[in-house]
């Protein structure tokens, strides 16, 4: 019997149009906090020094998970020159859908007409993963198992995160970090592999570093986070290497995007490029390694042909990667 394996054959993603600034943080806590104590308060000169982030693209309060989501999928579709009734399944990687159920795939699902009351010839099922920012690629491995397996033919796998909803914006411990992004990939069954190998885990006895509490803020540890991220970077990529016949310098890494100085860090210990666009994004959760794989590709950092692992870490403490042979891809 012949072998099946999924392969990437689209990418889209979108990008919402309010830029927030560092240096309107440092207004935003002054506000904040008018009296001080000045252990509220931020400056440029930190946020980029500990996290090496100048911006990052905020949403409005009508740029909801699902409508940047169905906005990324349309992007990819196109891209992958195919229509929503080529797809087989929709995979969302989400850990901020407002709520939790109806999930973010199937309304995502509903707005691109995925379903039979829409006019299409079949109801496509969708589900939500939400593995903190390591989502995308629990999303990412669960299609190309589907696909492998033999069930589907396509899907759409969906990583898209609106963190300002869950910000606190008076906390400068995580208010600097993070944004809104959508990207979306289509992946489909191939006679190669594209996506080669997936590594996934976690460490359940650290899912206190990292919460949504009650009044439904992002809490966290950062420097508990910071070491267990730098750790798992590195062994991720050393297991999911392992057996392949590749080696760590014939392969280039795309971090999730927490910290500057995580990927720079991960870039000496394991002596392989890794892509960096978090200046300009901050922390975009689910969304920030599948969008900097797409922008990568775009400036020509990625190519055909090139070895790529994809590498998360986040809140559980969860930790992923999948290896990937890119393809011929359009962006
Ligand atoms: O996406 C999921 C995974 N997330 C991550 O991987 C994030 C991992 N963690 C990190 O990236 C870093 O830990 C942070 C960027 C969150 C924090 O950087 P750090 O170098 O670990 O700083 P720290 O938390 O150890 O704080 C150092 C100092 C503290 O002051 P004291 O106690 O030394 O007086 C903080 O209160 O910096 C202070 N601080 C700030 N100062 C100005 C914390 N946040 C700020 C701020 N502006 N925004």
């Amino acid at each position: 019997m012949t072998a099946i394996y999924s392969a990437v054959i689209g990418v889209g993603s979108y990008i919402p149009g309010q830029i927030l600034t560092n240096y309107d943080l440092e207004r935003i806590l002054k506000e904040r906090w008018p009296d001080g104590p000045d252990d509220k308060w931020t400056d440029n000169k930190w946020i980029l020094e500990r996290t090496g982030i100048v911006e990052r693209h905020i949403a409005t309060a009508q740029e909801t998970n699902a409508s940047m989501g169905a906005m990324a999928a349309r992007r990819a579709l196109h891209n992958a020159g195919i229509a929503i009734k080529d797809i087989d399944f929709i995979v969302c990687a989400t850990n901020t859908n407002r709520v939790n159920f109806p999930s973010c795939a199937m309304i995502i699902q509903d707005i691109l007409g995925g379903n039979k009351t829409r006019g299409n010839h079949k109801d496509i099922p969708g589900y939500d993963i939400q593995a903190g920012c390591t989502a995308f690629n629990y999303a990412l491995a669960a299609a190309d198992d589907g696909i492998r397996a033999g069930r589907y033919a396509r899907g759409l796998v969906i990583g898209v995160d609106k963190l300002t909803d869950i910000t606190d914006y008076s906390d400068r411990n995580t208010c600097v970090l993070f944004g809104d992004l959508a990207s979306a990939w289509v992946i489909e069954k191939a006679k190669k592999p594209g996506i080669i190998k997936h590594h996934l885990g976690g460490d359940g006895s650290g899912k206190a570093q990292l919460v949504m509490t009650d009044k439904r803020h992002i809490w966290m540890n950062g420097r508990e986070v910071f070491k267990f991220a730098s750790r798992a970077i590195a062994d991720c990529c050393k297991e999911i290497i392992k057996d392949t016949g590749y080696k760590l310098k014939d392969v280039k890494i795309i971090p999730h995007q927490a910290n500057k100085r995580i990927t720079e860090a991960a870039e000496k210990m394991l002596g392989a490029q890794a892509y960096s666009n978090i200046d300009r994004f901050g922390n975009t959760s689910a969304a920030s390694y599948p969008y900097a794989f797409e922008e990568a590709l775009g400036n020509g950092w990625l190519r055909e042909d090139d070895l790529v692992i994809l590498v998360g870490f986040g809140a559980g403490l969860t930790y992923g990667a999948n290896l990937i042979k890119v393809g011929k891809l359009k962006t």
